[in-house]
């Protein structure tokens, strides 16, 4: 990472997390692995740690974990900046901007002005380093006010680029096709449905393989909703080439992850192994600019695998896990028990900066897992066994940073006794993984310090967990 070159001191950086070389950032933008590299382009601002003078910011990584800075993409113009979109490899060159033998990389982003935003297009043909903007931009126009973040995909059966796009205010994803990343024309709309009120923004079109049926494989269309809080919820159906249709009821709403720092996330255009990984913003719009942090502002998540299960009552259930390459900084391994936990136990955790943990429980009530960060800083997350339910409860006074952001998010699990946890902590974050993948929930956090102290209350209970430091610099 390199240093902060001004005035202001630097807060020290999440160990694994994703975050600028210096000032503010939001959503991932153009990911897309090539050539054996994570390309991760993000909303940046270069001159401060707000919000604003939108640029794509540029890094790479060949784990996904550890990341190199590369310099700005695509800055702000001087009547526009770049908002959200796509980067996909045109490999047959049917945008004609590279050559027959080179196909170049096209960004499709967002153009913003004042009351204005169009799609327009930029192209590389030095794998992402340098971008020329395209010449006749915009190539998609409705002439709106709120018309964004494209993500576009190759569509092999129909042998065409699908584009989805949203018209926020309208709560509608659109679809258009194209032979050559330029011409667009709309195929159709989704949304619309009467029980939407929150914004729509950032939307992903993408199929997955069942994981427990057999040759089948299942369309997600995800979406990033905004109004009071952000958060992020995804449809399951099918989709034939021009029209998505979904396979359940559209007020029934499916979240991708049940925390509140977890937005503007898309897949990664290709990947090792046709996996789908997913990489999200690690905020809320609705505090994300006052975070506590100086000279720098704002993480991405951990990127996760994504999978797709068929649940008994017939429902897709959207499947996540951290990317199998985590794996690989975790350093000291250690185990603990409660056997026979009555009423509490405290666990004399060796702690660090940045941990996972893998915690498997057992009990017919459900027990509270008690984070400690001192100075009165604590996380707590609740599995109520009855209940069916998993909660992160961020209420504590001292992690109050904004009147918005103390809160208790819930995700609903399993039915059954056993309930088994992977955790991963860093500064400034958590994200649970539960349920074998089926919940999610993330938050951020930012407390006085490392964890300090560590206890499980329940009635009768039995845990176990390993737990690790991970650390990517440690031998
Ligand atoms: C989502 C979003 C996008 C937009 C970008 C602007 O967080 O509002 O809709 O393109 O951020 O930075």
């Amino acid at each position: 990472m390199s240093a902060f070159q001004g005035s202001v001191p630097e807060s020290p950086r999440p160990v694994f997390h994703f975050t600028a070389p210096q000032f503010w950032i939001n959503d991932p933008n153009g990911l897309i692995y090539y050539k054996g590299e994570y390309h991760l382009f993000y909303q940046h601002n270069p001159f401060g740690n707000e919000w604003g003078h939108m640029t794509w910011g540029h890094a790479k990584s060949k784990d996904l974990v550890q990341w190199t800075h590369l310099p700005v993409a695509i800055p702000e113009q001087k009547d526009h900046m770049i908002f959200s979109g796509c980067v996909v490899h045109d490999q047959k060159n049917s945008s004609s901007l590279g050559s027959a033998s080179r196909g170049p990389l096209v960004a499709l982003y967002t153009a913003h002005r004042e009351g204005h935003q169009a799609q327009h297009i930029a192209y590389s043909t030095d794998d992402g380093l340098h971008w020329n903007l395209f010449k006749n931009n915009p190539v998609l126009d409705l002439k709106k006010q709120d018309f964004r973040d494209p993500n576009v995909f190759w569509h092999e059966p129909t042998a065409r680029w699908i584009m989805a796009v949203v018209l926020p205010k309208e709560f509608k994803v659109q679809f258009y096709a194209s032979k050559n990343l330029i011409k667009w024309d709309l195929l159709s709309d989704f949304g619309g449905h009467p029980s939407f009120k929150e914004i729509w923004e950032c939307p992903a079109l993408f199929s997955l393989p069942v994981k427990n049926q057999k040759d089948k494989t299942k369309w997600v269309l995800l979406i990033s909703t905004n109004r009071e809080f952000s958060s992020m919820r995804y449809f399951t159906g099918d989709f034939d080439g021009t029209s998505f249709r979904c396979d359940h009821a559209l007020d029934q709403v499916n979240r991708v992850d049940a925390g509140k720092d977890f937005y503007a996330a898309i897949p990664f255009y290709q990947s090792p192994d046709q996996k789908k990984i997913l990489l999200g913003w690690m905020n809320n719009w609705a505090y994300a600019n006052q975070n506590p942090t100086e000279s720098w502002k704002g993480m991405m998540t951990t990127a996760r695998e994504l999978g797709i299960q068929r649940e008994s009552d017939g429902s897709y259930r959207l499947l996540q896990a951290p990317v199998e390459s985590l794996q690989a900084i975790r350093k000291k391994e250690r185990e603990y028990h409660a056997d026979q936990g009555t009423k509490f136990d405290t666990w004399e955790i060796q702690t660090s900066p940045a941990m996972e943990w893998q915690i498997s429980l057992d009990s017919h009530k459900g027990v509270v897992l008690d984070f400690d960060f001192g100075k009165k800083a604590k996380l707590l997350v609740t599995w109520d066994a009855t209940r069916r339910q998993l909660c992160l409860d961020r209420t504590s006074k001292s992690l109050a940073f904004h009147q918005a952001y103390p809160s208790i998010e819930c995700t609903g699990v399993s039915p059954g006794h056993n309930l088994t946890l992977q955790i991963l902590i860093d500064r400034y974050s958590l994200e649970i993984f539960a349920d074998q993948g089926k919940a999610a929930l993330t938050s951020v956090f930012f407390a006085p310090g490392a964890l300090q102290k560590f206890r499980i209350n329940g009635k009768q209970f039995q845990a176990k967990a390993t737990l690790w430091d991970l650390d990517p610099l440690a031998p």
